[in-house]
């Protein structure tokens, strides 16, 4: 049986830091009772009575692939098909100027993908509304890679797909019972890859016509928040555009950008 009085303060401080230290997510105080409940998962699985034993076990030989399931257990994964649905109406906007200044290549990185919903909303925004983009390729990262089997697997529950205008449906899914699964060229552009926003420098070399990060940064302090924000100032084209999460602002750390609306921000000078 485990540890039945619950986490000790000790004990969270301690799985606080190390998720801090490796992810960069500041978990607050008022976070005990969940991360308890998920790591208490982890501990039937592993056959742990103790949050101890459990520390223990992270200090251990295991300790890389148990920190990805650490991270994996406490992260917050929800998200939806065209969430925050004004920003697909700017990026439908941005990539029909590009078309029509004939531009060929396009290039994406959606930084924390999760289980698949915002790729794949990216994939269809893009496709239909550039079709001179001929060399379109979208990069969809997280640091979990539970959601990124999701992404691979693009296979969901129909139900999620009431924002989906149905013509979309029917051309970009293909539909198998109860689930709609993505279609080879909804498919084609997207890349998925494990990546950590919390441990800068960033291995790919951009730029990046668009970076879409949304609803991550809000389980950032400040520190990380700043070090994000000059990998993409960095990452991106001159011109080219972050898009980021309704809730979260980038005030007093958006240099070098210029806001265009609300959580959307320019590269450069107006
Ligand atoms: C709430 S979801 C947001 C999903 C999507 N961007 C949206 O707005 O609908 C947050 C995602 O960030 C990922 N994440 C958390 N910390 C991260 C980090 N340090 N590096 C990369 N991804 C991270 C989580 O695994 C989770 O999938």
């Amino acid at each position: 049986m485990i540890q039945s009085d619950g986490i000790r303060p000790d004990q969270y401080e301690a799985i606080r830091a190390l998720v801090y230290r490796k992810a960069g997510i500041a978990l607050g105080g008022s976070k005990q009772a969940l991360v308890q409940a998920r790591l208490a998962k982890r501990l039937r699985k592993l056959e742990l009575s103790t949050y101890d034993e459990y520390l223990e076990y992270l200090g251990g030989p295991d300790s890389d692939e148990e920190i990805v399931q650490l991270l994996d257990a406490i992260s917050t994964n929800f998200t939806s098909f065209f969430r925050e649905e004004k920003h697909f109406d700017l990026l439908t906007q941005i990539v029909r100027e590009a078309s029509l200044k004939n531009a060929h290549k396009f290039r994406l990185w959606c930084a924390a993908a999760s289980t698949g919903e915002e790729p794949y909303t990216l994939s269809m925004v893009l496709q239909e509304a550039g079709p001179s983009i001929t060399d379109l390729r979208i990069l969809a990262t997280d640091i979990s890679t539970r959601v990124l089997k999701s992404c691979q697997a693009g296979s969901y529950d129909a139900q999620k797909f009431k924002n989906v205008p149905e013509p979309l449906q029917r051309r970009w899914w293909v539909r198998e019972g109860g689930r709609l699964v993505a279609g080879e060229m909804l498919r084609k552009p997207l890349t998925f890859a494990r990546m950590n926003l919390a441990e800068a420098p960033y291995a790919m070399k951009g730029p990046f016509d668009v970076i879409f990060c949304r609803n991550v940064m809000i389980y950032f302090d400040t520190d990380g928040r700043k070090k994000f924000v000059n990998e993409a100032r960095r990452l991106l084209a001159p011109g080219g555009y972050l898009f980021v999460g309704s809730s979260e602002s980038l005030a007093g750390i958006a240099d070098g950008f210029t806001s265009v609306m609300p959580s959307v921000y320019r590269k450069g000078s107006p």
